[in-house]
């Protein structure tokens, strides 16, 4: 039997906060996930979530072992070149949205796009505006929304290069439930239609319904 390639693969990361007492975050986690796969991610606060995403995307350092992303070994490489890598591959949520104050919603969208020197779709934006439910955030700024508002923004930044991996920071954190639900649809569709791995921290039970696995973390211990 062939095993289906796995788009993301963890061997033995782990990550410790140091300090005089230092904080073993994430204990050494092995995981593969393939296309189309929807990942849920769940656990009290502070048992490693954030950490666990954060590696996965590039975006904070494992101390031990492998990263390997489309077959391809990222740790090691040099930060410009996994910069990259991440802009192409990985769309990233962040649990506190991280979008740049000097930039208009749209702006913060494109952004990606732009860095990589590609063109804007116009009307592919503007769909994923309506499908969120934002459209009437597009000219203003982050300081201009509400934290749901701004929290989809994120995502649609996330969503907008269609990348082949999605991690998401508990993405409908600050969303009622029919907004959830719409977000949990849009999510479940880039799996379903786009092959589109996602993976997603979150505490709302409803969203971990979406999902084909979930992945508990206690202490830093990930179980399936
Ligand atoms: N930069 C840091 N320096 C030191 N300790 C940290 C740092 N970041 C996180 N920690 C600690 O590591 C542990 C895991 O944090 P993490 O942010 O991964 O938790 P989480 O599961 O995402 O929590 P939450 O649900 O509240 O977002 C916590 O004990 C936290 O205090
Ligand atoms: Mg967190």
């Amino acid at each position: 039997m062939t095993e289906i390639r796995a788009v993301l693969e963890a061997k033995e990361i782990s990550r410790t906060y140091p300090g005089e007492n230092p904080v073993h975050a994430l204990k050494p986690t092995s995981l593969r996930f393939q296309p189309g796969e929807f990942t849920a991610v769940i656990g009290r606060s502070g048992s490693g979530k954030s950490t666990l995403l954060r590696i996965l995307g590039t975006l904070d350092k494992s101390d031990t072992g492998e990263l390997i992303i489309d077959g391809r070994r990222v740790s090691g490489l040099p930060e410009g070149e996994i910069a990259r890598f991440r802009r192409r591959r990985i769309g990233f949520v962040h649990q506190d949205y991280n979008l740049f104050p000097e930039y208009t919603a749209w702006e913060n969208v494109i952004l990606p796009i732009r860095l990589d020197g590609a063109a804007e779709d116009r009307e592919k934006t503007a769909k994923l505006f309506e499908a969120l439910g934002i459209a009437h955030c597009r000219d203003r700024f982050p300081h201009e929304l509400s934290g749901g508002e701004q929290q989809r923004v994120s995502l649609a930044r996330a969503l907008i290069t269609e990348p082949a991996v999605v991690l998401a920071d508990e993405p409908t954190g600050n969303l009622d439930a029919e907004n959830s639900g719409r977000v949990a649809e849009l999510l479940r569709f880039a799996c379903d239609e786009y092959r589109q791995t996602i993976v997603m921290v979150t505490h709302d039970a409803a969203m971990a319904d979406y999902a084909d696995r979930i992945l508990r973390i206690r202490d830093g211990v990930v179980s399936e």
